[in-house]
This record gives structure tokens, C-alpha cells and sequence, in this order.
């Protein structure tokens, strides 16, 4: 069983990162494989609205030539074969960041374009947002939107997704924050047995 794990941050190794990793050494701790794939930064065009994902129906992107090394497929593929995702973003003048929103915009479509289930269904699913100060709510809201759309499971803490931190690190001064995501993870982690244990 495995959970594929996106950080929405350019900062490869920044506090989005720190924060993914948290909950992902939670699943690790039960026996569940993990996987953190980087979205920020690479090169995930946005949706153009061709359709085409509606005509082939087998839930990839056929809108972009595969000379323009756009990533989503690869990324819709490890979707696919996983149990669990989960979608991290840095706060961006109040809102996910542009490669998170094509992820999420995206993986929607492609999943919800079969013509029969969705291909995310029943994924056990979280977001997670870090913050400085303001707009985490709207982060989430974000994320949120793509799993209440797709059918998913979504497991939650004592408290918002969120911790709060400027520079490299600074979150794990956040304590509260930082106990709050271990707990989702146990979390995510006894419904994913629960479910496909
Ligand atoms: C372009 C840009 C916009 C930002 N906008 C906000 C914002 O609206 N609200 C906020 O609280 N923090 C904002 N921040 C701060 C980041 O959310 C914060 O530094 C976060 O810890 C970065 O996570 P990372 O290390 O994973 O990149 C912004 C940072 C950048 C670079």
C-alpha cells in the first residue's frame, strides 16, 4: 500500500517539504510505503480545456505533445497505483501556488474522465498548507476542492492542516502545528489500514 506524497513548493527542500515529511514518517511508521513527488518549480503546464481527456477516457492528458515534457501524466500514474495522496502548498498571496493549482486542476479532470468511476475514488487523501501568517484556509479550501469533487476519503486532525513559518525550517518552532500533522498522519494512517489493510 502506498501513498504519493505532492510538494506544491519550488523550495525543493523548504518548510513544505518539512511538513510532508512529518506525516509521511507517521504512514512510514505503520508499514506504509511512501513517496514525495516534486510539483513546484516543474514543468505542469495548466489545463487548457481541449477536452481530449474526455474522448480517449483511459484518465491521462492528451493535450500536450509529449515533446513538451509536460509532467502530469507521470504523476497521474503514480496517483493511480497509490491508496493515499496527499497535496502540500505554500501559501501564495492567499492561495495554493500555480503548479499546485494545474495539479489540482488537472488531476481532476483526467481522474472524473472516464465516463464510469472516477479514478480517484476512495483515495484516503489530505491537504496540507504552510503559511506565514494568512491564507491558509483558503489553501486548503483549494485542495479540498479537488477530493470533494473526486469521491475521496479524507481524514483530519484535531486542527486545520496548517503550520506556520517564513524562512527554511522556521516551522518546527511551530510545535502546536507540528503535533497536529503527526496526528493526521496516525490518522491517515489507521484509515488507510482500516480500508486496504
Ligand atoms: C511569492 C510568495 C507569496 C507569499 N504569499 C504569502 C501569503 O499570502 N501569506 C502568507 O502568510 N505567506 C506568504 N508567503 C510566505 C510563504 O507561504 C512561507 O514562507 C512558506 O513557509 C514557504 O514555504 P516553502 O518553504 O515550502 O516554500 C509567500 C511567499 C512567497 C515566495
Amino acid at each position: 500500500m502506498k501513498v504519493t506524497a505532492f510538494n506544491g513548493s519550488p523550495r525543493k527542500n523548504g518548510n513544505t517539504s518539512i511538513a510532508i515529511n512529518i506525516l509521511l514518517e507517521q504512514l512510514e511508521k505503520e508499514g506504509i510505503e511512501t513517496e514525495m513527488v516534486q510539483v513546484g518549480g516543474m514543468n505542469i503546464n495548466p489545463c487548457k480545456a481541449c477536452d481530449k481527456c474526455r474522448k480517449v477516457k483511459d484518465g491521462f492528458c492528451h493535450g500536450y505533445k509529449v515533446d513538451k515534457k509536460d509532467i502530469l501524466n507521470d504523476y497521474l500514474k503514480k496517483i493511480y497505483e497509490s491508496k493515499g495522496l496527499i497535496i502540500g502548498s505554500p501559501v501564495y498571496f492567499g492561495s495554493v501556488t500555480p503548479e499546485t493549482k494545474s495539479l489540482i486542476d488537472r488531476v481532476g479532470y483526467c481522474a472524473r474522465s472516464t465516463g464510469m468511476d472516477n479514478l480517484l475514488k476512495r483515495k484516503v487523501c489530505s491537504g496540507v498548507a504552510v503559511v506565514r501568517r494568512q491564507g491558509a484556509g483558503t489553501t486548503l479550501e483549494q485542495i479540498n476542492n479537488l477530493f470533494a469533487l473526486c469521491e475521496v476519503i479524507v481524514p483530519y486532525s484535531s486542527y486545520w492542516n496548517m503550520v506556520m513559518g517564513k524562512e527554511k525550517g522556521e516551522i518546527l518552532n511551530d510545535k502546536e502545528g507540528i503535533n497536529n500533522l503527526k496526528n493526521l498522519g496516525n490518522n491517515m494512517a489507521w484509515l488507510l489500514k482500516k480500508l486496504y489493510g
